[in-house]
């Protein structure tokens, strides 16, 4: 984000000596976005930032590997078949992650956990976990949130944090790693980076850590030596590898922090809406967007009111991009009929003409609200297929408009 927030205890001057109560000195680390050319922040630490006391090597094993969606096929991906009789239990949802979809621009994991995570960054790039459902306290060297159903928590690169499930509920997270940064739509912003009049969110609506946020804070001290998984590029899949370092002290060390790189929420209710009179297209819901690839929402809005409108989407064949829906809540009623409901994933890749279900563009006609939520990622790659989204393939997705399949079954289609 490019407004500046100051947090805790900051000297007047930066890179000046700012001195504990002891007299001792705090140590400044900057932590900033393509080299020290674009948004920074500084941080104030108790403790040596740098210093490390051992390392070993994180196994991601094949999490993080991805099969060719060939033959190429829209699919139908049942996210809620994953953690099935209570097997989130124990699992944290950084570890637990499991990968839907992925490629070398982004990740896109689902996890369902009720146990805290060990700390962590992503120094991959930025992350964007959307929470489905379930709370969780998610403490960061920024300061703390707490997030519940329909928060999106954007995460820069490198940002040290660990997520610690809160309530009854397991938490359910739905993931996207990028392998750049993420950040409101370019046209969204003014000239210096303020969101403008027409953006369908403005700063107000952006949740800040709140901090900062002490070891003392967690109950224990800041020299209680603590170990942080560090997912990093490497020659693992997708260019992914992962490493455990060991510190002397703890990561929440930080006393202070100003600048204009930092965590933030957002609750896709506070996303407005843009309407028509004809159908919009789906720039007007798009919330965030990175290297390759744009993150949309789809919220409970009013449709379009011209006399003679069809409020689900026209066929579309959106010759550029992959397509991933992530179907949250409501009644989605362009795809009534295809067996998509709540936790499903819809993947409509390029190459492939896709729009509503039979009967649903007719139905449609004179609806005048849709009770949807639901998150798109649109990717310029072709995405493929994690461990966890070959494991929830309907297998059937793909003949849904024509009625079914001529056999013989098609190669890997179910
Ligand atoms: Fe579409």
């Amino acid at each position: 984000m490019a407004h500046y927030q100051r947090i805790g205890n900051v000297p007047d001057k930066r890179h000046t000596q700012h001195r504990t109560p002891e007299g001792g000195l705090y140590y400044e680390e900057l932590m900033g976005e393509e080299g020290f050319s674009s948004d920074s922040s500084l941080l104030y630490h108790r403790r040596l930032p740098s210093s490390i006391t051992n390392a070993r090597s994180w196994d991601l094993g094949d999490s993080q590997a991805t099969t060719p969606n060939q033959p190429l096929l829209p699919r139908h991906l049942k996210l809620h078949d994953l953690f099935l009789d209570e097997t989130w239990r124990g699992v944290d949802a950084v570890t637990g992650r499991r990968l839907v979809l992925g490629n070398g621009d982004l990740r896109i994991s689902y996890v369902v956990a009720d146990a805290p995570s060990p700390f962590y960054r992503n120094g991959v790039g930025d992350e964007c976990v959307f929470v489905e459902s379930g709370a969780a306290r998610v403490e960061t060297v920024f300061g703390a949130f707490d997030v519940a159903s329909g928060d999106y928590l954007v995460m820069p690169r490198a940002t040290t944090h660990r997520w610690i499930p809160a309530g009854e509920e397991p938490l359910r997270a739905y993931c996207i790693e990028a392998s750049s940064h993420i950040a409101p739509p370019k046209g969204y912003l003014s000239k210096f980076g303020q969101l403008l009049e027409h953006a369908p969110y403005c700063e107000r609506d952006l949740r800040l850590p709140r901090g900062p946020l002490l070891a003392e804070d967690s109950g224990v001290g800041v020299d209680d030596p603590a170990e942080v998984y560090i997912k990093h590029r490497g020659r693992g899949p997708n260019g992914i590898a992962g490493t455990v370092y060991t510190y002397p002290h703890h990561p929440l060390d930080v006393v202070g922090w100003d600048g204009c790189l930092y965590p933030y929420a957002f609750n896709v209710s506070d996303f407005e809406p843009i309407t028509g009179r004809v159908h919009q297209p789906p720039p007007v819901h798009q919330v965030f967007e990175g290297y390759n690839f744009v993150i949309c929402n789809f919220v409970p809005r009013k449709v379009d009111y011209h006399p003679l409108s069809i409020p689900v989407p026209y066929y579309h064949s959106n010759v550029d991009s992959d397509e991933v829906m992530f179907y949250v809540e409501g009644d989605y009623a362009a795809r009534k009929g295809s067996g998509i409901s709540k936790g499903s994933v819809s993947l409509h890749p390029g190459g492939h003409a896709h729009g509503p279900q039979p009967g649903s563009y007719e139905r449609s006609i004179g609806v005048e609200y849709f009770d949807e939520l639901a998150v798109m990622v649109d990717t310029f790659r072709p995405l493929e297929l994690g461990e966890a989204g070959r494991a929830v393939d309907d297998g059937t997705y793909a003949w849904s408009w024509a009625g079914g399949k001529d056999e013989p079954p098609v190669d890997g289609a179910g």
